[in-house]
């Protein structure tokens, strides 16, 4: 499974990068927002840490407006995936970009039959929202299982990156189910390191080695 830092801080892509576990990024115009720098600034910074897949999203509502957007950001760097919105003018601007080479990450898929739409435009990647369906009480982990079955029963090659991740759990369940991608938040990732017995565990071996020190 691949695993994007869904952030648009420098300092915690950094840290994921180096840890050496962390694929691509994903960014919305929320998270950019956060950091309060420039856009194309910071969408380079983190393609030229990350070299992987970088998520950035336009902001025009109509197809001509994205895909005018999508070939600037393209140009940005050979990294940049260029996100658009699940509407029917946001399929019609993946269709041209895919034709254009241009990789696309369809956004805000809160339905199996979203996620065909996308997958028929030619989009490299589609993102269904795992953590805003549970908040309303659906099942998200239950609609990466439904992409799943209707790309592999139509050999659709885009990839599925599970978004709107809220704790490893959801992480955990789409990587027994074989999602391609888990797009995670920093906080999110530093918890998927823990577990309290590899913390005592720790703590033991050194306390051991210390008195083995002692009596020697
Ligand atoms: C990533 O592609 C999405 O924009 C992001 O995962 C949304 O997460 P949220 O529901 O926590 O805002």
């Amino acid at each position: 499974m691949k695993i994007f830092l869904d952030t648009a801080n420098i300092e915690q892509i950094k840290k994921g990068v180096e840890w050496g576990i962390v694929d691509g990024v994903t960014t919305n115009p929320t998270l950019i927002a956060k950091e309060g720098k420039p856009f194309e600034e910071t969408i380079k910074e983190i393609c030229q840490i990350v070299q992987g897949p970088v998520s950035a999203e336009v902001i025009s509502l109509d197809w001509e407006g994205m895909v005018k957007e999508a070939r600037k950001l393209a140009k940005i760097d050979e990294h940049v995936v260029v996100k658009i919105p699940m509407t029917p003018d946001g399929i019609k601007a993946v269709k041209i970009l895919s034709s254009e080479g241009i990789k696309t990450n369809v956004t805000l898929v809160f339905s199996a039959n979203q996620a065909l739409f996308a997958a028929k435009a030619g989009a490299t990647y589609v993102s269904p929202f795992v953590g805003r369906l549970d908040d309303i009480a659906n099942d998200g982990v239950k609609l990466l299982e439904e992409i799943l079955n209707i790309y592999a029963n139509y050999g659709f090659e885009t990839e599925i990156i599970a978004a709107s991740i809220r704790h490893p759990m959801h992480v955990l369940e789409a990587a027994l189910i074989g999602v391609d991608i888990a797009t995670v938040p920093f906080n999110v990732l530093e918890k998927m390191f823990v577990h309290s017995l590899t913390d005592s565990g720790i703590k033991k071996f050194l306390e051991d080695w210390e008195k083995y020190k002692m009596g020697r």
